[in-house]
């Protein structure tokens, strides 16, 4: 999605806006723009489709857009084709304001309508446009009362990053649903959309809310209520290593981060796990007298993290005995919402909306901890009195401050688009939980699955040490057209991922199935020579899905089993087989998803794809 960067200070801005907007490339773009206030007042903008280079070329690195104070922007498009036109910063029909959007302004078709009243003319397709022209037409002098004025009238999401000409010192901001941070630097100050743009210039920032309104110099970052009071914010120190956004001499970052899993997962575990395997979550409220009370457990995510979901359902189930209802957030979010029906006065049973409430327990997964439709679910369940535990692993985002609990992975910063340690530790952390929740409504603990969980990280460690067989079955599969995975009980969500993996960075038409589905209708798509990826780590369901692959392979597939070690008879039933060592069953997904995760890179490398920005996609999703 869009990225995001302002700068006020003693140095050019254009320069560091760069330098800022390539530390954000890996959340996708199609275009890139800088606008700087010039000495004169009056306000440059530089703008072109495509990658930064682009800009970077055009510009001689920013050299030539000369001005302390700018805005940059890195574009995923919405609203108008990706284009230099439509690119960001764009700037109001009398040049007085220019700025950068991320979201989207659902009435800007009203707003355009009463600008072109009056006598407004648009270049570009965006809704940002029409939020400069606004900030223009109500312009009285004072930025701060006039971006109050304008963004009272829009509805929406938006992330603003402001200049006005005559400003020569300033830039303004606010943000209402999209995140925004600011950043107190040693020479001058910024705002961004995200810590990864500003790591390697300060470590303190303020965690920006909607509708606060900051004004930023190079001296220092003032922030406004709605209503013009002054604020006084917390610096939060971020404790990112700046080396998390390098490569470090691997090819892309997707293969650097599938190889900091035994790094990731360890960071995550180690000091929750104590002596004698009790489970420290020490900063979670969740005890008997709460637990005990839970009828219902929620888990809401997107795309992987709701795969984790998932899996957390089949190990909450199994060791809590509380029913878990998975859900997409952007589904549930609709479910439940406003618009479910109010409760019958005359009907005496449940209404379905009372079905949350706040003995529901909602448990929210996400990375970024800023992704648009979770946000929302998180609203709407607190709004119905539920108790709500996040799981995230961006510290300080805003579905971490808005949940009741927090759970952090520790997975550091993850710049792939797809989705790797992050998912790792995530699994991680919700077969902590179940087990946590479990022995605090007085079960038994399951020693031996933390016993196991301990040992992840150098099982996973062996994992990448054999990816060479990984990759040549990849470079075998490369013109594959589909492929199809499969799984049941908890090796249905990894087989999920791994779909997911390998469609979204190698774009290949994958499809995931519970195996018990397949004659259901699924089975008419096999044919000679399809790939089949069946994940069978379950000793209870292993024969089960034995007879799948027959009924696959009888059909002409071509199955690749991942399969525990020691199971051999897989070799009879499939034409590849990849052994996973042996853990608790509970925890086969986080060694299991390991081949997936490496098929799914080697085969977008064996195809010539742009590995960690694959077409169309954001890292962090902060639209509908
Ligand atoms: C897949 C991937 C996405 C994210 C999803 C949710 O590799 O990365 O499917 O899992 O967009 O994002 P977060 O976890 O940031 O809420």
């Amino acid at each position: 999605m869009c990225g995001i960067i302002g700068y006020a200070g003693k140095n050019q801005a254009a320069p560091f806006i760069l330098d800022g907007l390539a530390r954000l490339e890996y959340r996708g773009y199609d275009s890139a723009g800088v606008a700087v206030v010039g000495p004169d007042g009056n306000l440059k903008i530089e703008k072109s489709k495509g990658r930064l280079q682009v800009l970077r070329n055009k510009t001689e690195d920013g050299k030539l857009v000369k001005g302390c104070v700018g805005i940059g922007h890195t574009r995923w498009a919405t609203h108008g084709e990706p284009s230099d036109i439509n690119a960001h910063p764009h700037i109001s029909m009398n040049g007085k304001a220019a700025l950068v959007h991320n979201g989207i302004i659902e009435n800007y078709i009203d707003l355009k309508k009463i600008l072109s009243e009056n006598g407004y003319t648009f270049k570009s397709d965006t809704d940002t446009e029409v939020v400069a022209n606004m900030l223009d037409f109500y312009y009285n002098g004072n930025p701060l009362e006039t971006i109050r004025k304008v963004i009272k009238m829009l509805r929406g999401s938006y992330t603003l990053v402001i200049i006005f000409e005559g400003i020569t010192d300033k830039i303004y901001s606010v943000r209402k649903n999209t995140p925004l941070i600011a950043g107190l630097g040693e020479t001058g100050n910024f705002v961004a959309s995200d810590i990864a743009a500003l790591v390697s210039h300060t470590q303190n920032m303020y965690l920006l809310e909607d509708d606060e309104i900051t004004e930023v110099s190079a001296e220092k970052v003032s922030v406004y209520d709605i209503d013009l009071n002054l604020i006084k914010k917390e610096i939060f120190k971020v404790d990112w290593d700046v080396k998390s956004a390098e490569k470090e001499g691997y090819d892309h970052f997707m293969l650097k981060e599938i190889h900091e899993q035994p790094r990731a997962v360890r960071d995550t575990i180690s000091s929750r796990i104590g002596e004698s395997n009790e489970i420290i979550l020490d900063n979670i409220n969740l005890d008997y007298e709460y637990l005990k009370n839970v009828e219902r457990i929620y888990i809401l995510g997107c795309g992987s993290a709701y795969y984790v979901g998932v899996a957390a359902k089949y190990a909450i189930e199994k060791s809590c005995g509380i029913p878990v209802e998975v859900d997409l957030a952007s589904e549930f979010r609709y479910r439940f919402g406003e618009n479910t029906r109010k409760m019958n006065p005359n009907f005496k049973g449940a209404s379905r909306g009372s079905r949350i409430n706040k003995n529901t327990l909602v448990i929210l997964i996400s990375q970024s901890g800023e992704t648009a439709d979770t946000i929302a679910a998180l609203r709407e369940v607190k709004k119905h009195g539920a108790r709500t535990l996040s799981i995230v692993n961006v510290v300080g985002s805003t579905i971490a401050r808005e949940s009741d609990d927090v759970i952090y992975t520790r997975a550091g910063q993850e710049v792939a688009v797809a989705s790797t340690k992050a998912l790792t530790s995530q699994l991680s952390v919700a077969f902590l939980l179940a087990e946590y929740i479990a022995r605090k409504l007085g079960f038994a603990g399951d020693f031996a699955l933390i016993d196991a969980l301990k040992k992840i990280p150098e099982q996973i460690e062996e994992l990448n040490k054999s990816e060479n067989k990984i990759e040549s079955y990849a470079k075998e599969f490369k013109s594959a057209k589909v492929a199809f995975f499969l799984g049941r009980g908890i090796d249905y969500p990894v087989a999920l991922e791994g779909a997911l993996k390998l469609k979204e960075i190698s774009y290949v038409h994958a499809e995931a199935y519970a195996a018990g589905e397949l004659k259901h209708g699924p089975i008419s798509l096999i044919e000679d020579g399809t790939l089949v990826i069946a994940v069978a780590t379950q000793d209870d369901l292993y024969e089960k899905m034995i007879s799948n692959i027959q009924e696959v392979k009888s059909r002409g597939a071509r199955v690749l089993i991942i399969t525990n070690e020691g199971n051999t008879s897989a070799e009879e039933a499939g034409d590849m087989v990849y052994y996973i060592p042996k853990t608790h069953e509970i925890l086969t997904p986080l060694l299991s998803v390991i081949p997936l995760q490496q098929f799914g890179y080697y085969s977008a490398v064996a195809r010539g794809c742009d590995v960690d920005k694959p077409r169309n996609l954001a890292k962090s999703v902060v639209v509908e």
